[in-house]
């Protein structure tokens, strides 16, 4: 049986590209039965940006709270805080050794930085922050890393680490594969040429808990194309594609293409559609969130269980790591 091993980072609310790039993707895995899936709060790599030592802890209990809610379920994979298995920053230390700082240097995350002159103010944390994924995924053997797009440097660095680790010290990893969804990079509906995020303001994301007066009112001031030309442009674009994901039938997203391609597309009509079909999806999750955050001792059990699970496995994995390097 194959390995899943994913996770987020407890930094703000989860939005539409949390959900169709990575989380509605984990439920559908776990569900088909064919992995063990392990989905972790990664609040160590929390702390590489706008830190807040007093919301860490409420921001870690709702994100436990919205991976309940989007189905993944504690009888069928394993939800822990990385910051509780200590195995995960001691393996990231011997990974460091395998890994160049040109590597790192290469990371878009670091470029992005450099370009934008924050390179000297970048803490070093940041900087190896992709070392400390590559633990969190092997040390669990995880060999299926299902994330949006702006992580497959992350996963592909992983790789190379395993690689280099195998070989040095003999078969002990395997090489992971990135897994995308058919949306693995949703644009923002302010600025469409970029991705939709929490950084970049409220009105570019629908969070999941947005309501449906909030949802219909980013979508109808989304930014379509000014000026209607022969390709779609960026902005309806992503309007389709999110059609497309969050639509029940296809027959919706085919009805409104056509009156696209015939040149007699309100673009209102398509942003209206488009917010029902997002609130009828997120209603059931919203209410099922609601239902977990009125029992948190359900939460506190999950984590608790689900920390103690995953830690048996981390100590054995670093018990295995320490005497092929020679620390045994
Ligand atoms: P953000 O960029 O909003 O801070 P994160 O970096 O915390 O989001 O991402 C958490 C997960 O959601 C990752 O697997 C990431 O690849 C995925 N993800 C984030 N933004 C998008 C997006 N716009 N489209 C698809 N997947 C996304
Ligand atoms: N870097 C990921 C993000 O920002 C979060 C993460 C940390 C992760 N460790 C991981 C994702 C291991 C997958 C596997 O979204």
């Amino acid at each position: 049986m194959k390995t899943i091993l994913s996770g987020m980072q407890p930094s703000g609310q989860l939005h539409i590209g949390n959900y169709l790039g990575a989380l509605k993707n984990w439920a559908a895995l776990q569900n088909s039965g064919k992995y063990m899936c392990w989905f972790m709060i990664a609040d160590l790599h929390a702390m590489t940006v706008n830190y807040d030592a007093r919301a860490i802890g409420e921001r870690t209990k709702n994100l436990a709270l919205d991976y309940l809610a989007c189905g993944i379920d504690p009888d069928h994979s394993t939800i822990f805080i990385q910051s509780h298995i200590l195995e995960h920053t001691y393996l990231s230390w011997i990974f460091a050794n395998l890994v160049p700082i040109a590597e790192l240097k290469r990371m878009h995350q670091f470029k992005e930085k450099t370009a934008s002159g924050e390179e000297a103010a970048m803490n070093t944390g940041l900087f190896t922050y992709p070392i400390l994924m590559a633990a969190d995924i092997l040390i669990y053997k995880g060999d299926t890393v299902p994330v949006g797009e702006d992580q497959k440097q992350h996963v592909e660095i992983t790789c190379d680490i395993a690689r280099k680790f195998n070989n040095a010290f003999g078969k002990t990893f395997p090489e992971p594969e990135l897994l995308l969804t058919p949306t693995p990079r949703v644009m923002s509906l302010t600025e469409p040429m970029n991705k939709m995020s929490k950084s970049k303001g409220e009105k570019n994301y629908i969070a999941l808990s947005d309501s449906p007066e909030t949802i219909k009112k980013k979508l109808l001031s989304a930014v379509t194309d000014t000026s209607p030309g022969e390709t779609m442009g960026a902005g309806v674009t992503n309007l389709f594609t999110l059609l497309k994901a969050f639509a029940k039938d296809d027959a919706t997203h085919r009805e409104l293409l056509n009156t696209y391609n015939a040149k007699t597309l309100q673009y209102q009509e398509l942003k209206e559609t488009l917010a029902r079909e997002i609130i009828a999806t997120l209603a059931p999750i919203q209410e099922k969130r609601r239902e977990f955050e009125s029992r948190p001792e359900i939460v506190a059990e999950v984590l608790f269980e689900g920390t103690k699970k995953a830690r048996a496995l981390a100590q054995a994995t670093l018990a295995e790591v320490k005497e092929k390097v020679g620390l045994k």
